[in-house]
């Protein structure tokens, strides 16, 4: 049995990632006009992570998990665990966890205000105890984010849910029970968390209409993995029979298609030409795509994918039109919008999932972009030669990546600060970009 060490420390190793209660008012400071080129590996993916973690609080064996990038959303769902009584240590990218003194069933609002989906700990903490006390996750940056298909869910998996002072009281006093769920959009958290509270649950759970992102599979084969019995994850089906017990396992995260196309789309906004290592060409579908009908080349090969942007006679995509999976991701809609400001011709973008996801835009018009802003849901790029550096505020994570893009392709230097959101989502984002020929520190 390993020695285990406190976790939710901030990382000592050296990285750039820092936790969000430890922000300290730092920078990028950007020089553009520089093309991207050369080789990175890509981190695992954020999405796969947090609910992965958070799925260890099923488990009463040992979990190890690979590949897990250093964010301060992970480090945020290691500080939870062990709030819960779980124990877990970190060694480079592999973080290992115990959660088999699990005792506690509250979440306090200090943990789950760090990051909206700590909600997805609901269905884990009710499968393994019966009994969950959280407060409100509450809206966000990019939208309001209700939470009703979840509770509908569990209350049909037969979980009393009362809210109190805007804490969740949430009890399953016979334990939770399989039932039919059937959700009206196929909300990634709601599919999340009834997988999580099924798992472990007496009787069989069926979800029609779920999401069917591949972080949802990640989900999936890693508790497949453990020994659950889940099938049709990828579809909008999902039926999940529960088991008494898991078992230790070893598992790998996926890779980050949202990192990939963040990278992607710096080296094309920049015309030039990189390598991604560790990334998945299948799970980037339709993002690929788009790159390629801008007059990008992708290859793909292995776990290797590659971009070549040097083509003189690149071009705005018509439309772009966000949806759940396997329409064109909502989180690539900022990455993707910052490239083709740089695109000659007009693309349409129509943001279909969350309500205010276009903060980034009156960020990015002060590098000179032309985006037009209709009603918070469609947004005109009319693409323009070039841009210039300026000072710049992150207005969340996507739109933080959307803005370094944006001045990665501008010329002279710019800044971008509140980079609380970018340490969420991205490991070591200064450095690789350093890595691939990019003029920015962090400081
Ligand atoms: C997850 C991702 C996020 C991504 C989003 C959509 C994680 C940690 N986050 O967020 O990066 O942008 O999927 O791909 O995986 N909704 C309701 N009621 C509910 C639940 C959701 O109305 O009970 C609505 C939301 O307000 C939103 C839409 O459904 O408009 C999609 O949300 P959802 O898929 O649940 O997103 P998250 O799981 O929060």
């Amino acid at each position: 049995m390993r020695n285990f060490v406190a976790t939710g420390e901030k990382p000592t190793d050296g990285s750039e990632v820092i936790c969000n209660d430890c922000e300290n008012g730092q920078k990028l400071y950007i020089s553009g006009g520089n093309k991207l080129n050369g080789e990175i590996e890509l981190q695992g993916a954020k999405n796969s992570v947090l609910p992965i973690i958070a799925a260890t609080v099923l488990m009463k064996s040992q979990v190890v998990l690979k590949g897990c990038p250093k964010l301060s959303d992970s480090f945020g769902a290691c500080r939870i665990l062990t709030h819960l009584g779980a124990k877990c240590a970190r060694e480079g990218d592999t973080i290992i966890i115990d959660a088999s003194g699990i005792s506690v069933d509250e979440i306090p609002a200090s943990l789950m205000k760090k990051m909206r989906s700590s909600i997805i700990f609901l269905g884990a903490v009710l499968g393994r105890l019966g009994t969950c006390r959280v407060s409100m996750p509450g809206g966000c940056e990019i939208g309001e984010r209700p939470i009703d298909m979840h509770v509908h869910a569990l209350e049909a998996m037969g979980v009393d849910i009362k809210t109190q002072n805007g804490i969740m009281v949430c009890d399953a006093p016979s334990g939770v029970t399989g039932a039919q769920v059937t959700l009206y959009f196929p909300s990634v958290g709601a599919t999340e968390n009834i997988i999580l509270a099924a798992v472990l649950a007496d009787g069989t759970t069926e979800i029609k209409g779920a999401a069917k992102e591949p972080e949802i599979v990640d989900l999936a084969n890693f508790l497949i993995a453990a020994g659950a019995k889940i099938s049709g994850a990828g579809s909008d089906k999902i039926v999940i029979h529960g088991v008494q017990t898991l078992h230790e396992v070893e598992y790998r995260v996926m890779p980050d298609r949202i990192a990939a196309a963040t990278y992607l789309a710096a080296a094309a906004a920049t015309r030039g030409s990189i390598v991604l290592r560790n990334a998945s060409f299948g799970d980037l579908g339709l993002i690929c795509d788009v790159f390629k009908q801008t007059g990008c080349k992708l290859y793909a090969y292995d776990n290797i994918v590659a971009i070549n942007a040097e083509s003189k006679n690149l071009a705005a995509p018509d439309e772009i039109r966000t949806g759940p999976f396997p329409a064109f991701p909502t989180d690539a809609q900022p990455i993707m919008l910052a490239y083709s400001v740089t695109l000659p011709g007009t693309t349409v973008f129509y943001e279909t999932v969350f309500e205010n996801r276009f903060m980034h835009v009156p960020e990015l018009r002060k590098l000179g972009a032309d985006v037009k802003l209709f009603d918070n849901k469609t947004a005109v790029v009319t693409g323009k030669k070039r841009m210039s550096g300026a000072a710049l505020d992150s207005p969340d994570l996507r739109g933080g990546a959307a803005l370094v893009i944006g001045a990665l392709a501008a010329d002279g230097n710019s800044t971008v600060s509140n980079l609380q959101h970018i340490d969420r989502g991205y490991e070591n984002f200064a450095e690789n970009l350093r890595k691939l020929g990019g003029n920015v520190y962090r400081k």
